[in-house]
């Protein structure tokens, strides 16, 4: 990791956890004149409580959601339903989250039923969920030839019907992107990357526009927080392969160009790469998430303050799935470009799962803090 500093996270967490601990009432008699007298002192002694606000939000990368279909190589999609059903399960019994993120690649090839299908589970959230574009959300351009029988043509949805099934869930409107206020201080902009015909991203020069516009408009915001599904900055050793340079959007540097002239743009959080790292470039940290279809099958939790970030990653909870997922990436995956030029399969799987395991050591110790500019 290019920099950040966990010592001073963490001493401002635990300040946080003593603040709240402040407000538990005292329960024993004797105690309470006690007790409230060092309370009142201490509240008057301590910063704000609004200096140590937060928001926590889980974030989904590429749960490739599909109710028909085999399992292919590393993505194992006959259990991508269940996958869906019980991280929802999970996230709802956690009582600290606020909201969702979904970073995309939300299905196989957007097929008109798992739209219908993901939204009656997605809806099943008892919190707010909000929903970007993957290169996987949009209608796919194949052939038979180079995909084979199994892929069923013709029945795709397009990009204004992702958007209209999604309405309220940071789409406002007909726009591909988006942008909203989960808590007042926190600005949550969703960009779509997305290119049709190529599983590359691209962001358009109307999109550009309208971001630097928000962004413009919200600089008084304290903590600006961009989600895109194709990378923003390099994430692994082998992004500059040719074929895998397209986990990167093919203009990141003109956005992140952007992103720097506003300081309040703290954190980029990205799906498709399906591997965990964090990248900091010019004071901003570039966090990509791994995906819960494919091994190491994680969500990502997310706890921001004004000052800081903490970001852990979450196993999915059925062990099965994940050993089914591990197994799956070392199978040969033909149709895939090799990590590096000649390496045996053996050694391309591994590569692969050394990406996907850590890089930047956000999955070494499950969690990784970040001060913010
Ligand atoms: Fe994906
Ligand atoms: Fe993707």
């Amino acid at each position: 990791m290019e920099s950040h500093d966990g010592s001073d996270v963490s001493n401002n967490l635990e300040e946080d956890h003593k603040m709240r601990n402040l407000y538990r009432p005292a329960t024993k008699k004797p105690f309470i004149a006690i007790a409230v007298s060092i309370l009142v002192c201490l509240i008057a002694c301590t910063p704000a409580f609004d200096q140590v606000e937060k928001v926590t939000f889980i974030a989904i990368a590429d749960p490739h959601f599909c109710m028909i279909s085999k399992n292919v190589h590393m993505k194992i999609y006959e259990r991508s339903s269940q996958i869906m059903e019980e991280t929802i399960a999970e996230v709802n019994k956690m009582e600290d989250i606020d909201f969702v993120v979904l970073l995309g690649d939300l299905f196989r090839d957007l097929e008109v039923w798992n739209l219908d299908g993901m939204r009656e589970l997605l809806d099943d959230l008892s919190i707010p969920y909000y929903v970007i574009f993957g290169n996987h959300d949009v209608p796919p351009v194949r052939n038979k030839a180079v995909y084979g029988e199994d892929i069923i043509m013709g029945y795709a949805a397009c990009k204004a019907d992702f958007v209209m099934t999604f309405q309220g869930h940071g789409f406002n409107g007909h726009k591909y992107w988006w942008s909203a206020n989960p808590a007042h201080w926190v600005h949550l902009v969703g960009m779509d990357t997305t290119k049709i015909g190529t599983w590359g991203g691209h962001v358009s020069r109307h999109q550009l526009k309208w971001l630097q516009n928000i962004l413009s408009a919200q600089a008084d915001k304290e903590v600006t927080i961009i989600l895109a599904h194709h990378n923003l900055t390099t994430h692994g050793p082998d992004d500059e392969y040719p074929e895998w340079r397209k986990f990167r959007a093919d203009n990141a540097g003109e956005v992140r160009k952007i992103l720097e002239s506003h300081s309040n743009v703290k954190l980029v959080i990205t799906g498709h790469h399906h591997i965990a790292d964090i990248r900091t470039v010019n004071d901003i940290h570039y966090v990509t998430c791994p995906s819960i279809l494919t091994y190491p099958c994680r969500y990502t939790k997310f706890t921001v303050t004004p000052r800081m970030a903490k970001i852990e990653t979450i196993p999915v909870k059925n062990e099965e799935i994940i050993a089914e997922a591990l197994a799956g990436i070392r199978m040969k995956d033909a149709d895939k470009p090799p990590s590096t030029v000649g390496q045996s399969d053996e050694k391309r799987a591994q590569a692969q799962i050394d990406l996907a395991l850590d890089i930047g050591g956000l999955l070494e110790d499950s969690s990784e803090t970040l001060n913010f500019r």
